[in-house]
């Protein structure tokens, strides 16, 4: 694997999105050591929804840190929106992955000082000036049905529509990848739908690769594709 500091950029269309090949990582050093990704490849085209379950330990959360460009993995390829991730040096990553990726955690991880249209600007705030071309922040939250709650703080909020400001914040910047994690584990069951739901529409609306980790077999009838993952090995489900 190259160090190069600029990554190759790969213009066949059918290389957008997200592309695993043949991925493996390995946690820990010394003695104990755990196998968290053996050989994952997996690829989501623009616009389609990915859901991938499996138990705890599994290795979902691992798989979401290396295709977001968190963590490197021991062996293969990570390319996203055409660019090799794997390729790229520390501050390289860092760029592309402002650029090409947004993540939504399990509670939404808003900021609580910062009202819901302000956690919008924040993502934006920290791009070099030339490429501050997000979306605009009361837009998107009035895709994700939040318009009249812009001025709320976080505690004002219930669960449900954190989650929204959550993944309209992870889409401000418009990101080619869009990388979720159990994002209803908080959530009450027609809360769950509704939000993953919208993950569906949002992914097809703005043409996003969107890979979703969950433990919640409900919501999965909403999803393009469902992988399993059981000990670092990734299968197709359904
Ligand atoms: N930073 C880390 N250091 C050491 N082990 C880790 C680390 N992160 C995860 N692991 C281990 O790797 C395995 C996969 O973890 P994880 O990817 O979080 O699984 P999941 O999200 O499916 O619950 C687990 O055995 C976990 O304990
Ligand atoms: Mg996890």
């Amino acid at each position: 694997m190259s160090a190069d500091e600029t990554p190759a950029r790969v213009d066949a269309p059918e290389n957008a999105g997200l592309v695993l090949d043949g991925v493996h990582l390995r946690h820990g050093d010394g003695g104990e050591t755990v196998q968290a990704l053996d050989d994952v490849s997996l690829t989501v085209p623009p616009g389609r929804l990915v859901a991938i379950v499996g138990p705890s330990g599994a290795g979902k959360s691992s798989l979401l840190a290396v295709a977001g460009g968190l963590t490197r993995p021991d062996r293969g390829t990570v390319t996203v929106a055409g660019y090799d991730m794997t390729a790229a040096g520390r501050r390289r990553r860092a760029a592309l992955r402002r650029e090409h990726i947004g993540f939504v955690f399990q509670s939404g991880n808003l900021i609580p000082a910062l009202t819901a249209a302000d956690q919008l600007r924040l993502p934006l705030y920290f791009r070099p000036r030339r490429a501050r071309t997000g979306r605009d922040p009361l837009e998107l939250l009035a895709d994700v049905g939040m318009a009249d709650k812009r001025d709320r703080y976080p505690h004002q909020l219930s669960g449900g529509e954190r989650q929204r400001v959550g993944i309209a914040r992870a889409l401000a910047t418009a990101p080619s990848v869009l990388l979720v994690d159990e994002p209803t584990a908080a959530l009450d069951r027609a809360r769950s739908h509704d939000i993953v739901r919208l993950l569906a529409a949002e992914t097809r609306r703005r043409s996003v690769a969107t890979v979703m980790v969950t433990h919640d077999h409900e919501v999965l009838e909403h999803c393009d594709t469902v992988y399993e993952m059981v000990d670092g090995r990734l299968t197709r489900a359904i």
